[in-house]
């Protein structure tokens, strides 16, 4: 990266953290105070609100922007700006950027992967047979080679792709819900149009969330969805929470017809103690973690974005706020 492209430190360019589920000082800190031309403030620390000009962000208050007029641009500690978007102070002026990071998106793909292995070779019932030290071979006659399993992925983005690539790398027939389609030549076959992530679940025996959240995809994983899947097959959701009927999936999973799931993203975070999710025997929670974003990579998305802001040009990270991604 340029540093020295930014402004010096006699003209920095002041920002404020924005978030109310994390410490993003801590998480973020030490790698924004090595930056010359960037401030960041706590907002409690903020000692001209009308000097700042960007916000870092994860889950900001509904009022977070309002007390701060001038700002241009606001960056996204992560790759989904959904919450962002939907925030009602966020100013119409100010351009949203994310992180597009392939070390995220390569974490991501290792943890949709592991998932899948987890459900095509029922780990679970492994951990149950061991705690009464059974020595059962549950599989060996009824095992399916991956190449004969179908592994559907709901949105074909960075995050998408990685996983769809590191899945059909360990062999499985692997399927993908694209907006845009695209030829089919490296073993991942894309489905596009209205339908399409209709006509994905309906062949997935595993089948992996990555859609951003829009009004399109809000409630999408229901029980119409399931009941389209093959008997038994398992979902994946790595999504965003809304993106599930949460009650759809338990009744699903109550007769059989879904037969797993594994749930990183939920309804309410964090996933509240009573919830019937964490001691369901089907389900594996995880708490919003399948991907993380190092605070390189935030910072240097932030850096980028400001210095395209500061020489006046659109940022390259900057999201579509129409289409939400
Ligand atoms: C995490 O949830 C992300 O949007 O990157």
């Amino acid at each position: 990266m340029n540093r020295t492209a930014l402004k010096p430190e006699a003209d920095v360019v002041e920002g404020v953290y924005l978030c109310t589920q994390l410490d993003l000082p801590d998480l973020f800190g030490a790698a924004v105070s090595d930056q010359p031309g960037l401030r960041l403030y706590r907002p409690e620390d903020v000692p001209d609100p009308s000097r700042i000009r960007f916000a870092l962000v994860w889950q900001p208050a509904p009022d977070a922007f309002d007390a701060y007029p001038n700002i241009e641009l606001v960056q996204v500690i992560a790759a989904g700006v959904d919450g962002v978007l939907r925030n009602p102070s966020l100013p119409d002026h100010a351009v949203v950027t994310r992180v597009h990071d392939d070390e995220q998106a390569a974490i991501m793909a290792g943890f949709a992967a592991w998932h899948v292995v987890w459900h095509h070779r029922h780990m679970g019932n492994y951990l149950k047979a061991q705690t009464s030290a059974t020595w059962d071979r549950q599989t060996i006659k009824t095992l399916r080679p991956p190449s004969q399993v179908t592994v559907g992925v709901l949105g074909f983005g960075l995050m998408g792709q990685a996983i769809a690539k590191a899945v059909a790398a360990m062999g499985f027939d692997v399927l993908a819900a694209t907006r845009t389609g695209g030829d089919n030549a490296d073993g991942i076959t894309r489905i596009s149009g209205d339908d399409a992530v209709q006509q994905v679940a309906a062949r997935s025996a595993i089948l992996i969330n990555v859609l951003p959240l829009t009004p399109s995809t809000r409630d999408i994983l229901n029980a119409d969805l399931f009941a389209r899947m093959p008997r038994g097959a398992a979902l994946v959701q790595l999504g965003r929470g809304p993106h599930l009927v949460e009650e759809d999936l338990l009744a699903a999973l109550d007769t059989g017809q879904i037969g797993g799931a594994s749930l990183d993203v939920f309804r309410t975070e964090p996933l509240p103690r009573d919830h019937p999710f964490w001691s369901h025997p089907h389900v594996l929670v995880t708490p919003h973690e399948a991907s993380v974003t190092s605070p390189k990579a935030v910072t240097d998305a932030l850096v980028r974005s400001v210095q395209d802001i500061e020489n006046g040009h659109h940022p390259t990270a900057a999201v579509d706020k129409t289409t939400g991604y």
